[in-house]
């Protein structure tokens, strides 16, 4: 990886030069095995943990991972939905989030109170939840979604009518997707994702007009009709590393480009639009990890009855094929 002169900012604010940081790579990585910890990471976290990690991937990859690892301890580093699913599908395990306000506002824009009365108002429909809704949602819900599978996962539902929660920018790309059936959406959306000007991608189309662009479905609808690729993070990941194309334009948060630059060295990336970083998953540092680990810190606790109703909504959608 690229360090810019002897120093590296961390995400914690604190800058290490590279020996101090090789210390602390070493260091997390001796207590992991003495703990018989696996530590696993979004596509979104900051490069110097993606580099520590046992998994690197998107919500779907992540879930699955962790529900099969036979470690006693998960260290995720993500935001708490991510974590909370970890614990929702693995109860004997301990997960831990290393920095207890890495929370995803999409997240907390869907209350299951407000769900079930939007269950009232359509008693016929089923709740399809995207991954990204707290563990109460998706006791709430039917079925839980990622934006991988998402086009998949309401397909299979039986209902014709669908209210899919919290993402409006995922439920309208879906919806696209799915004519066949009625989509009621949330209001929901990211915080990152949904700020993107129209007018931000068309400059950047004309900056770099033999691009392809790639865009995550949490984008809004004016975003998503530039793009020659809609999908997950992983999805993005994949889909220019296996492409005979050169350059691409990356319409989703900037972590991505840690492993798109490291496995396609010969190609060229750059990202949609200046602001696309997710504070929420940029808290993590290699110094909370350690922290994390070290102080067994901040343990994701749930209440049995909505684990086991949630744990529902996340086996009925990775039995979908
Ligand atoms: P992915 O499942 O595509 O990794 O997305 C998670 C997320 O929070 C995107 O903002
Ligand atoms: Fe949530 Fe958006 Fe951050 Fe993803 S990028 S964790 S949806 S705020």
């Amino acid at each position: 990886m690229q360090y810019i002169g002897n120093c590296h900012n961390t995400s914690d604010g604190v800058e290490k030069n590279q020996v101090e940081i090789k210390e602390l790579k070493d260091s997390i990585l001796r207590l992991k095995k003495d703990k018989n910890a696996t530590i696993v990471a979004h596509n979104y976290q900051v490069d110097d943990v993606q580099e520590i990690a046992d998994l690197v991937g998107d919500s779907l990859a992540l879930s699955k991972y962790c529900a099969q690892d036979p470690a006693e301890i998960i260290v995720f580093c993500g935001v708490h939905f991510m974590a909370e699913s970890a614990k929702i599908l693995s109860p004997q395990k301990t997960v831990l989030l290393p920095e207890k306000d890495a929370g995803c506002p999409m997240a907390e824009m869907a209350t299951a109170e407000a769900l079930r009365e939007e269950k009232k108002r359509y008693p016929d429909a089923a709740v399809v939840c995207y991954i990204n809704s707290t563990a109460e949602v998706k006791a709430e819900s039917d079925i839980c979604c990622t934006s991988s599978n998402a086009v998949k996962v309401v397909k299979s539902v039986k209902q014709k009518r669908i209210i899919f929660v919290p993402d409006q920018n995922l439920g309208h790309y879906v919806a696209q997707q799915v004519p066949e059936k009625e989509i009621i959406l949330w209001k929901g959306f990211c915080t990152t994702h949904n700020k993107i000007k129209a007018a931000e991608v068309e400059k950047i189309k004309a900056l770099h007009p033999d691009a392809l662009l790639l865009v995550h479905p949490e984008c809004k609808p004016d975003i998503l009709v530039f793009a020659d690729f809609i999908g997950s993070t992983k999805q993005i990941i994949d889909y220019a590393t296996k492409s005979s194309a050169s350059k691409f334009i990356i319409g989703t948060e900037m972590g991505v480009l840690y492993k798109l630059k490291k496995d396609n060295p010969d190609k060229q990336f750059y990202l949609m639009a200046p602001g696309l970083v997710c504070p929420n998953m940029k808290r993590t540092s290699l110094q909370s990890v350690y922290n994390s680990l070290k102080e067994m810190k901040y343990k994701i606790e749930l209440d049995e009855k909505i684990r086991i109703k949630a744990k529902g909504s996340l086996d009925r959608m990775l039995e979908v094929r």
